[in-house]
């Protein structure tokens, strides 16, 4: 694997010799680097550029190497610090490590200690960098995919297969129906389980950070851009990427995900230097992506290399049996989360809970679960009402349509608002595309729903 996470190195020592051999032989190894023989030239140094790791000699003609340290550990993208010392002060050195230095060398020391050192820096930067995006967007909980139903049952076999394979997976599906939870089984299950796994919302970043969040920027490629980043193909190589909602990147970015996808290689933003990486990738989208190639929103070339497995994760309602066990498992989550003891639903609210709709799918009925949890009376089963749900008869009216074993006749203000439903159901609540499918306009429809009382 490449490691690229060391490039720009500092080396602040008065004794010329020393200084002079290190530069030459860290430049012969290919690193950049950046000398000086007191504290105000580092400092000068380090304002100008972003380094990954500065060699800092304890006593300076202008000061202790210390005070410079703790201006460097106190910055956020703050390069890693390894002291120098000589033989007679290891003991201040070792105090240097608590203030957050690195690591440190005795002088006089060998060139294959230096080697070692950097490649330690390298590789502990690189688990540091990936470890926080690991942390930040894992969010802790990690569930298996609930259910027994059928669709599930293939579904789970399926992700098991593919996971162990390294082709790109296409997963899609409704919102809320599950689709992040299947990428993070697909990684958990896979031979690259170990390695880093990053997900990148593609629908939460702006267009124009959107390159930057991929691909890493260099210092002062863009306004805001006051040190250079690692982007998330960089933090993910080795591993597995999650491209979220890839319906959503730009005609421009489509182009450099191509390239990454199949010469596995791409430049930082504002950067010449080509880098490389291996990175397993995953991504999701509610859109029919096929649609929107035919439409010239996505291309064709693109969608074939993250397509070679396709997953379709079924919308909720087409996995009705599940609906109960998710239901009391998201009871049993919230409530320890919450800490409540002892809860339940009514049996009415059970019946009301299996015969809603759940336009919005899991995620809809995790969120009323919880709400529910939060507003629920110690002691006393948790009724429909809590969950937001309505009387069981209008709920009643949607399942009608699937089973024919109702034994009224509805009438046809109710199954005009029972279809109106269905169709917001099926369009996950996107009024204009509903309005679409049936023959109505937007206007119309909103006036529909207001009348129905089918608002969220
Ligand atoms: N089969 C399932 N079992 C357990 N939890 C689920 C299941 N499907 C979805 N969830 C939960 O529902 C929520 C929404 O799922 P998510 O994967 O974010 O949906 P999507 O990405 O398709 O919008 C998450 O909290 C997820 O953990
Ligand atoms: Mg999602």
């Amino acid at each position: 694997m490449l490691l690229v996470a060391i490039e720009k190195i500092v080396v602040v020592d008065d004794e010329m010799m020393i200084r002079k051999a290190l530069e030459t032989q860290l430049r012969n190894k290919r690193y950049s680097v950046a000398s000086t023989g007191d504290l105000k030239g580092a400092r000068k140094i380090l304002s100008r550029d972003s380094f990954d790791l500065v060699f800092l000699d304890l006593r300076l003609p202008d000061g202790d190497g210390t005070d410079l340290l703790e201006e460097i550990t106190a910055k956020t993208e703050a390069p890693m610090v390894v002291m120098m010392t000589g033989y007679g002060s290891v003991e201040s050195a070792v105090s240097c490590m608590q203030m957050g230095a690195f690591d440190y060398v005795v002088k006089p020391f060998s060139f294959e200690q230096i080697e070692v050192v950097v490649d330690k820096v390298a590789s502990f930067d690189k688990m540091r960098r990936v470890t926080k995006y690991y942390v930040e967007e894992s969010d802790a909980r990690s569930t298996d995919i609930i259910g027994e139903s059928e669709p599930v049952i293939k579904l789970k076999n399926l992700v098991d297969k593919v996971a162990k394979t390294e082709a790109s997976v296409l997963i899609t599906g409704e919102n809320g129906t599950g689709k992040e939870l299947v990428a993070r089984e697909l990684y958990r299950n896979s031979l690259l389980s170990k390695q880093p796994y990053i997900r990148v919302n593609c629908a939460a970043i702006s267009e124009t950070l959107m390159e930057s969040e991929f691909f890493g920027h260099e210092k002062g490629s863009f306004t805001g851009a006051t040190e250079r980043r690692e982007g998330r193909f960089e933090l993910a190589d080795g591993g597995t990427i999650l491209l979220d909602e890839i319906s959503e990147i730009a005609p421009a970015l489509q182009a450099k995900l191509l390239r990454v996808l199949q010469e596995k290689e791409f430049e930082r933003v504002g950067g010449n230097k080509t880098i490389q990486v291996k990175v397993r990738v995953l991504a999701t989208t509610n859109r029919d992506l096929m649609d929107e190639v035919k439409k010239g929103n996505f291309r064709e070339d693109l969608y074939y290399r993250l397509n070679v497995f396709p997953i379709a994760v079924p919308p909720l309602r087409k996995r009705d049996s599940d609906i109960l066990l998710l239901a009391n498992s998201f009871l049993q989550r919230h409530a320890r989360k919450h800490a409540v003891e002892e809860i339940s639903f009514s049996k009415n609210c059970e019946k009301a809970i299996e015969s809603h709709a759940w336009p919005g799918n899991v995620r809809e009925l995790e969120n009323a679960v919880e709400r529910a949890v939060i507003l629920a009376e110690k002691g006393t089963p948790i009724e429909a009402d809590l969950l937001g749900l309505k009387s069981n008869s209008s709920s009643k009216i949607v399942k009608s349509e699937k089973s024919s074993d109702t034994k009224d006749i509805a009438s046809m203000e109710e199954v005009e608002k029972n279809h109106i439903q269905n169709a917001l159901a099926f369009c996950n609540g996107n009024r204009t595309h509903a309005a679409e499918k049936l023959g109505l306009n937007v206007r119309t429809l909103r006036n529909k729903i207001k009348q129905y009382d089918l608002e969220e």
